[in-house]
């Protein structure tokens, strides 16, 4: 028998909260395994297998023995792809070496080596707000000051420079950047992006730019801080190959920085978890460096995404009463629960919204309370789209019940 009160959780983790999309995906994992039938729209992963041509590039790499460490910050093939690829959008003078890019566990691992090796106690970081449920909580880890900087729904959320200079404080040290956005699919325009990104240089402020669905946009691409930054000086630009090339499992990730914050994180890397995954990090070679291939996938990935967004809309939208943003990017729906904004202050619509959904018509999705908008939910299509447009039909059914 153990003590249960033999445990007290350390003032470092002492206000951690779960990640509520995580908490989502396991009440719908266990809901199914007690045998009701679960359309999932809660996760944030693609359902798609990895592509092949990586799959047979990390078994090739296994039988060549690619199963020892590598060097802490990933092994140089790899950086210096991560470099060229970053090269084709930097014009700055300043190229991209294979030495400002550090391969992590995951761009989750690098915004956290990033946020624990700038941030700390009295230091404030903007966080453009809805935003992914991970930010607060590594802001928190580092001992500093998370400040949600609240979006307008009539522009998806998106901040503006006016909105970020009125929330700072001669205390701001940073601020966290995330287009296309998870959880609203909102895409900053290169006009939008340059405004901010050169706010952030006239103030001295760090941009945490996390790109994780950079190439996962409709319509027009998305760009990249580095398409439009006035310096990389104070700019750490995160992305991995999670999302874009389906590959979440695999957990690749890495930082563009500095370096001298490359050289930090990667001595802070190397006493927490070393290199990423070695096979791991050959499969994220392979579709980085095998550009047709990669290409050709990516393409057709974002194709199927368009094509069920455009199909959930289209039934969302046989309900005018449900207030849904017009995603751009990633792969998310954003919308208002009913009854948002009836009680007052403390209501959760979101919640109960979500709730109702997977209670009652067999739905996931995440309440918006998770990224700091309690009145919305987030629905992912990154499922089949026959599962995708009947999920929206009972959500538009269950809305009316609602409203
Ligand atoms: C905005 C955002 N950043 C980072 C991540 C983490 O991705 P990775 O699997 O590379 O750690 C996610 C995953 O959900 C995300 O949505």
């Amino acid at each position: 028998m153990t003590d249960a009160s033999a445990f007290t959780p350390s003032a470092n983790v002492a206000q951690l909260k779960e990640s509520a999309t995580i908490a989502v995906s396991q009440r719908a994992k266990a809901l199914r395994a007690a045998g009701r039938e679960i359309i999932d729209l809660g996760a944030g992963e693609p359902d798609f297998d990895t592509p092949a041509f990586i799959k047979v590039a990390a078994q090739k790499a296994i039988d060549a023995g690619a199963t020892k460490y590598t060097a802490v910050d990933g092994i140089l093939p790899l950086r210096q792809a991560i470099a060229a690829e970053a090269n084709r959008r930097w014009q700055g003078a300043d190229k991209v070496t294979a030495a400002e890019v550090v391969v992590s566990t995951g761009s989750k691992q690098s915004l956290f080596n990033a946020c624990f090796t700038l941030f700390g106690p009295g230091d404030e970081v903007l966080v453009p707000t809805p935003a992914w449920v991970s930010y607060l909580e590594m802001v928190a880890l580092a001992r500093a000051t998370a400040v949600p900087v609240m979006g307008n729904p009539e522009r998806g959320f998106k901040v503006t420079v006016a909105m970020l200079e009125s929330a700072a404080t001669p205390r701001t040290k940073g601020l966290m950047l995330n287009s296309p956005s998870n959880p609203t699919g909102s895409v900053y325009s290169p006009e939008e992006l340059r405004a901010i990104l050169t706010l952030a240089h006239e103030r001295g402020w760090w941009v945490l730019s996390d790109e994780i669905y950079l190439r996962i946009a409709y319509g027009s691409p998305a760009s990249s801080a580095l398409d439009v930054a006035p310096s990389r000086e104070r700019l750490v630009v995160v992305n991995g190959v999670a999302k874009a090339y389906a590959m979440t499992g695999w957990r690749i990730g890495w930082t563009i920085s500095s370096p001298q914050l490359a050289a930090a994180m990667t001595a802070f890397q190397s006493h927490t978890t070393s290199n990423a995954a070695t096979v791991s990090q050959h499969a994220a070679l392979a579709a980085l460096s095998m550009r047709t291939e990669a290409d050709a996938a990516v393409t057709s990935m974002v194709a199927q995404f368009e094509a069920r967004r455009d199909a959930a809309l289209a039934i969302l939208r046989t309900e005018p009463r449900i207030h849904v943003l017009d995603p751009k990017g990633a792969f998310y729906l954003y919308l208002r629960a009913p009854g948002a904004g009836k009680s007052a202050s403390g209501s959760d619509a979101g919640g109960a919204f979500a709730t109702h959904l997977l209670e009652k018509a067999n739905v996931a999705i995440v309440p918006g309370a998770a990224f700091g908008t309690p009145d919305w939910v987030r629905v992912s299509y990154a499922a089949e789209q026959a599962q995708v447009e009947e999920a929206m039909r009972r959500l538009v059914a269950a809305f009316r019940e609602l409203a």
